[in-house]
């Protein structure tokens, strides 16, 4: 069952000043930077962690200069008759509705080494403007941008602290006319790390959830659970560091690719289902050969196309919120085949070490158990990181 509603954080995206929390530093630069604007700086860049008002703040400022907004994307920077119709002073323009206008050029980051082009023409922005630029981005130290650090503003974002985020979530719930312990709403604010959109998307889960005490996964680690991982995999935007998003989630690759595999119906239909099933395939066929010819090296591959080649089969970001299923029946069937799958390599190993038949290995598991528990003899045994694993694992649920 797939609940498909608006998002919380799009419906209570800040709309003014007023309405950003915990970066009143910040919304003081930004408004200086607008009121001198002509004199300095053409451009700000407003930068900082995920998720703490970057874009947020762009909107609000336009909003509140009753500026209109333009967005630009990297595509847009390199196409001057594009460039060209925007950047047209608002006295040549016959029908105005606005005077003002703010240009946004939001998650620069992602413009990329490769695409020098866009850069370049960013920079050429910067200097031939005659509107204010917001230029929003994670991390501005990379070397490329420094040209374009230059000649911009900086206003540094921080991560919200955990008591303004539960504050946050208090009044929103309010809003929402729903209750939740204050435990959880605790533990989603310190879960949350600063990111007051990763806390927002907790709170609505866990107010659909019939124990909301389910959401909160160890905090004091910075583990990604997989609903995290398929929310940025399904919904964003596929970025290189999307290919290590599983380093984060607690679970071995072939369960990943289940629950993955789940939810794909969830958020794709037409071409892009096609697409991702088509990924999903070729994440099979690698899956087989590394087993087949132990070939560990294709786990790379295996990675890659289960979280960057899954999340661009769409065309576009997608918003709205959706609950992903947990994959249970094939999952039991898995968790069971694999089970019996190490427990039989094992005994195999085993077997041939200590001259005994195999079935005998297999009849008398438990007793030697304990035995291959031993690291020495897991050595020994040349037993791979997967069986070892097992081993531990069956010690956790016995
Ligand atoms: N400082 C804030 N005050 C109020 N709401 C916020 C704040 N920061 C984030 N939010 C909530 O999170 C959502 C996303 O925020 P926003 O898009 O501004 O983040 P961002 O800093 O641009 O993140 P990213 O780096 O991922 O682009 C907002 O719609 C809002 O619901
Ligand atoms: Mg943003």
């Amino acid at each position: 069952m797939n609940t498909t509603a608006i998002n919380w954080t799009e419906k209570y995206r800040p709309k003014n000043f007023i309405d950003i929390e915990g970066q009143s530093q910040a919304i003081f630069l930004l408004k200086d930077f607008l009121k001198k604007f002509g004199s300095e700086n053409k451009a700000v860049i407003i930068h900082g962690p995920p998720g703490t008002g970057k874009t947020s703040l762009a909107y609000a400022a336009a909003n509140e200069n009753k500026a209109e907004l333009f967005e630009l994307n990297a595509s847009d920077l390199r196409n001057r008759e594009k460039l060209r119709e925007i950047l047209r002073p608002a006295t040549e323009q016959r029908s105005l509705t606005k005077e003002n206008k703010i240009i946004l050029v939001d998650e620069v980051d992602g413009i990329s080494e490769t695409d020098r082009g866009g850069l370049l023409e960013l920079l050429a922005l910067v200097e031939s403007s005659s509107y204010p630029l917001i230029i929003t981005a994670n991390d501005i130290w990379d070397r490329k941008f420094t040209a374009l650090r230059k000649k911009s503003e900086l206003i540094q974002l921080k991560e919200i602290d955990y008591k303004t985020i539960k504050n946050v979530l208090v009044s929103l719930l309010r809003k929402e006319k729903k209750f939740l312990d204050n435990d959880v709403l605790t533990n989603i604010s310190i879960k949350a790390r600063g990111d007051l959109r990763a806390a927002i998307n907790d709170l609505q889960i866990a107010s659909g959830m019939k124990d909301p005490s389910q959401i909160i996964v160890d905090e004091r680690n910075k583990e990604m659970d997989i609903f995290s991982a398929l929310r940025m995999i399904f919904k964003g935007k596929p970025t290189e560091s999307m290919l290590q998003i599983f380093d984060s989630v607690k679970m071995p690759i072939d369960e990943i690719m289940l629950w993955v595999e789940e939810n794909i119906p969830a958020e794709y239909s037409g071409v892009e289902l096609a697409k991702a099933i088509d990924a999903l395939s070729k994440v099979d066929i690698f899956k087989r050969r590394i087993y087949r010819q132990q070939y560990w090296r294709f786990l790379v591959y295996e990675n890659a196309l289960l979280s960057y080649g899954i999340s661009s089969a769409k065309k576009n970001v997608k918003t709205g919120f959706t609950s992903y299923k947990k994959p249970t029946r094939i999952l039991k069937i898995w968790l069971n085949n694999q089970k019996n799958e190490k427990k039989k390599s094992i005994a195999i190993k085993y077997a041939q070490y200590s001259h005994v038949g195999e079935k005998r290995a297999m009849a008398e598991f438990s007793l030697i158990k304990p035995f291959l528990k031993n690291s020495g003899v897991q050595k020994e045994l040349k037993l791979n990181e997967e069986e070892v694993e097992y081993l531990n694992r069956v010690e956790q649920s016995a």
